[in-house]
């Protein structure tokens, strides 16, 4: 048997097109001592890859030409040469957009709080932990607080959002249409939803009477310069990702500098990799809120190992609601 997986045939520069990707057969090899294969069952579609195809200065290597395209993967264990995961196990790892990854590090997932695998992969998977850690240890929002939150419909701001809420924080998410706005406002019970297309500095004002104190920042550029004009003395800033950049061989916006001085604010990058030891109680407490129905969570899947090019651009193109999935088999959880 070989394995299906997605390469890098060209580098995009700008929106990412089909012909920058080749679908190819592989021979599946033998495992060596201290790895596992992976049979997938979710690849994990997320902006980051995207920014990893652009070779710009980035918290990890640029994806070569030929290279698969790299992701985290849910899935089963399918062959074992390491102690710590039997046959059989569910784990996730870093892997790629194919059907066996083959790895010595992965993580176990144990069978717990009787929920689907996708809900392991989603809001209690790495975006629901970037939204938990970023939200409690960077933007530590207290009850009476204003949160803004953008890309509040995706994986992560979803849950940050939710979390606002559920802190007792007025919650205010920034998405890219109207349409969307009312849609998170009800579905994720936020105070108030505004669109980014349009005068997006006058709507936080109306959105936020008494200023932000905390912003939970998903996309940067002109997004990021809007929330600034409106912070409050103290304000934090979580910056978890620039999405607004990825298209544009990563040509970071920083016009965030001088409200920081006058306001006092303080702006701090999170990234998740620095919670890997802390990781199960980010999911006990998601946990916790999802069975009390305090927690929403959503995932949008197209099937298929084929459809993952069309995944990553419904993300890029803001058509997604919740987690972006690609499932190749079924979830044994669900
Ligand atoms: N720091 C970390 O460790 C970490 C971990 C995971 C993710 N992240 C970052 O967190 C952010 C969100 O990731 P995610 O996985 O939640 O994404 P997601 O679910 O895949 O959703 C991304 C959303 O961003 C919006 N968007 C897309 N392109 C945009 C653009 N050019 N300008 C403005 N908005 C755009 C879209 O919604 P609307 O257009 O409706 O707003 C889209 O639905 C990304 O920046 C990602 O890199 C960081």
């Amino acid at each position: 048997m070989s394995t299906r997986r997605w390469v890098m045939a060209e580098r995009p520069h700008g929106k990412l097109e089909t012909h920058h990707l080749d679908l190819v057969d592989a021979p599946r090899e033998a495992i060596g001592d201290g790895e596992i294969e992976i049979e997938t069952i979710f690849v994990s579609i997320d902006p980051t890859t995207r920014l990893w195809m652009s070779d710009v200065s980035q918290h990890a290597q640029p994806i070569q030409l030929g290279d698969p395209i790299r992701s985290f993967v849910w899935g089963r264990v399918s062959a074992s040469r390491n102690k710590r995961h039997r046959e059989g196990d569910m784990v996730f790892a870093l892997g790629a957009w194919e059907s066996f990854t083959r790895t010595r590090h992965a993580t176990a997932i144990p069978k717990s709080h009787a929920l689907p695998l996708s809900a392991h992969a989603s809001v209690l998977g790495l975006t629901g932990l970037t939204a938990y850690f970023g939200m409690l240890d960077v933007g530590r929002p207290q009850a009476g607080e204003t949160v803004v939150v953008s890309a509040a419909g995706g994986a992560v701001g979803s849950v940050a959002a939710q979390i606002g809420r559920i802190l007792g924080c007025r919650t205010v998410g920034i998405v890219g249409s109207e349409a969307k706005a009312a849609k998170i406002v009800r579905e994720y019970r936020l105070d108030a939803a505004v669109s980014r297309q349009g005068d997006l500095s006058a709507a936080l004002a109306a959105a936020c009477p008494s200023g932000i104190d905390v912003d939970f920042e998903n996309v940067a550029g002109p997004v990021l310069d809007a929330v600034m004009e409106h912070i409050n003395p103290g304000a934090r800033l979580v910056l978890c990702g620039m999405i607004s950049a990825y298209e544009s061989d990563g040509v970071w916006p920083a016009n965030v500098v001088r409200p920081l001085l006058m306001k006092r604010a303080r702006l701090e990058g999170v990234l998740i990799s620095a919670y890997f030891n802390r990781l199960q109680e980010g999911v006990e407490a998601l946990a916790g809120w999802v069975k009390s129905g305090e927690m929403r969570w959503d995932v949008d899947v197209l099937n298929g190992i084929e459809r993952a090019p069309e995944a990553l651009q419904r993300v890029l193109s803001g058509a997604n609601i919740g987690k972006q999935l690609v499932q190749l088999a079924p979830d044994p959880w669900a």
